[in-house]
């Protein structure tokens, strides 16, 4: 199935990591396809949004984006609405934007190359735009019912994917089109099952399914053939990995992994420096989790852990399925670690019915774990999920104050920590340059942004590892020079 190779399309991505990876995938997929990516819109024929719904704000964009460039359907440009919002609006798309010609959720993408050779085949069947971009747009907007006016607002091919999120498959595709060429993300697990009261993500990825340990192994040694020093694993809860070696189709079941043993093989491929992990849910989160990163030196010493509230009220609200005891135990675990290991989170405030005094729990929690960086949220409600039932009655003004309040906390709590590293030296992945300061910039195994300076004779290389000595902090970063 092959389309004509003159064809072009410019693709933005929204959201979190697990997008980014996915539009790797569907870049791959549609050069496979015959696709050329560019670089604007002008220059495309098919414009692909990659889209986030994990709050109302991340939404908007997307419809924004779509009435910033409506009126290049009247140029024969193609609109297609990918990932989470794709998934959980479906055809209502059409009503919204009635430019929008192809609709797929991120449950959906192993379609891709039929949906788009039906995209392509009707596109042909229906009559020439390009005449109709002679007709001044004014014509358009105000005769509803000619063909000329139907043709230029709304497109007549119509191509859906959004009924696959009780998929068992995962995206597995060997066309992933990788950015970076050091650093690179392998999906382990797909979907989610835990339902947390807030959020879409069970219903915009669907249930829980996992890679088999096997053919995760075997990507992570052919980036590692191909040069990659970093490996990032991906999930919207890694933690609950579950090998399916020894199912039907899933490969022999001596090979089963957990995910702790998943973690220490990818760290144990030959030419891997550094493997990440994001995103962990602390119900799940085991000490053999801990274990591994004090066996495997590869194995980065940063643990990104939500914990959304330091209120056991509000995290039982929210059906986060731990408390906060539970929640500093594993904290316990990771402070006595052998290596110092640099603990990140997310936290939501203005949950339906979060006090004053549960805030004041979110901020003590914050103190008591010690942070390196948090990313912080207002509650927003969200289409289908169970805490759209509660009143969302914090006001807006008063999620933006406990917000500010939060983030200032946070602010003093990461001025503190990351003064401790002047005089240290950290090993750091070289990630470029920023000429304006004529400062390297580069990341620690912690996840740190460190900055450097180094003599010209001994300029380092992007994706280089080299040894840096701190000689300054700031609330969110380091800087300092290059040890030669
Ligand atoms: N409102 C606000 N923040 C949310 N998050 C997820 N859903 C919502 C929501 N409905 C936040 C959580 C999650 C992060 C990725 O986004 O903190 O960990
Ligand atoms: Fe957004 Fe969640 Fe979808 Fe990621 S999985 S793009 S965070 S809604």
């Amino acid at each position: 199935m092959s389309v004509d190779s003159n064809k072009t399309f410019y693709l933005e991505t929204f959201g979190c990591q697990m997008n980014v990876h996915d539009s790797e995938k569907v870049i791959g997929t549609l050069v496979h396809e015959g696709y050329r990516q560019v670089e604007t819109v002008e220059q495309a024929d098919l414009i692909l949004y990659n889209t986030c719904s994990i709050r109302d704000k991340a939404e908007q964009k997307v419809f924004h984006r779509l009435a910033d460039y409506k009126k290049l359907l009247a140029q024969g440009k193609k609109f297609g609405v990918l990932g989470c919002v794709a998934q959980q609006e479906g055809e209502k798309i059409f009503e919204r934007a009635p430019h929008v010609s192809l609709v797929c959720g991120s449950a959906s993408y192993r379609k891709l190359p039929e949906m788009l050779f039906e995209l392509e085949k009707n596109w042909a069947a229906v009559p020439n735009r390009a005449e109709e971009s002679q007709v001044p747009s004014s014509e358009f907007t105000h005769s509803g019912n000619t063909r000329n006016s139907r043709l230029a607002t709304q497109s007549l091919v119509r191509i859906t994917g959004i009924d696959d999120r009780e998929t068992d498959e995962c995206f597995e595709t060997e066309f992933t089109a990788r950015t970076n060429p050091h650093r690179g993300y392998i999906t382990i697990i797909e979907g989610c099952d835990k339902f947390c009261a807030y959020c879409v993500v069970p219903f915009t990825r669907g249930k829980e399914r996992s890679r088999t340990s096997d053919s995760v192994l075997a990507e992570a040694r052919q980036m590692a053939d191909l040069g990659y020093t970093e490996i990032q694993l991906l999930g919207q809860n890694v933690n609950s990995y579950k090998d399916p070696a020894g199912k039907p189709g899933g490969g022999f079941s001596r090979n089963k992994k957990t995910f702790a043993e998943l973690l220490a093989a990818v760290g144990e491929v030959p030419g891997i420096r550094r493997v990440r992990f994001t995103t962990s849910h602390p119900r799940d989160f085991g000490r053999d989790i801990i274990e591994a990163i004090d066996a495997v030196p590869t194995l980065c010493d940063h643990v990104h852990l939500p914990v959304q509230s330091g209120s056991d009220r509000v995290l039982n609200a929210m059906q986060r399925l731990y408390t906060r005891e539970q929640y500093m135990e594993r904290i316990a675990w990771m402070k006595a670690a052998k290596r110092e290991i640099s603990i990140t989170s997310d936290v939501i405030v203005g949950f339906p019915g979060e006090t004053e005094e549960d805030f004041a729990e979110t901020l003590s929690l914050l103190d008591e774990v010690g942070y390196d960086s948090v990313f912080t949220f207002k509650y927003s409600p969200r289409p289908n999920t169970p805490s759209l039932a509660l009143e969302d009655a914090i006001p807006d003004e008063e999620k933006a104050r406990r917000l500010e309040v939060l983030m200032a906390r946070q602010r003093e709590i990461q001025i503190a920590r990351y003064k401790k590293y002047i005089g240290t030296i950290s090993e750091v992945m070289v990630e470029g340059r920023n000429e304006s300061r004529a400062q390297w910039i580069g990341r620690t195994s912690q996840n740190k942004t460190l900055n450097f300076t180094a003599p010209e004779s001994s300029a380092p290389k992007v994706g280089s590892y080299v040894p840096v000595r701190a000689t300054a902090s700031f609330p969110n970063s380091l800087v300092g020079e290059m040890v030669v």
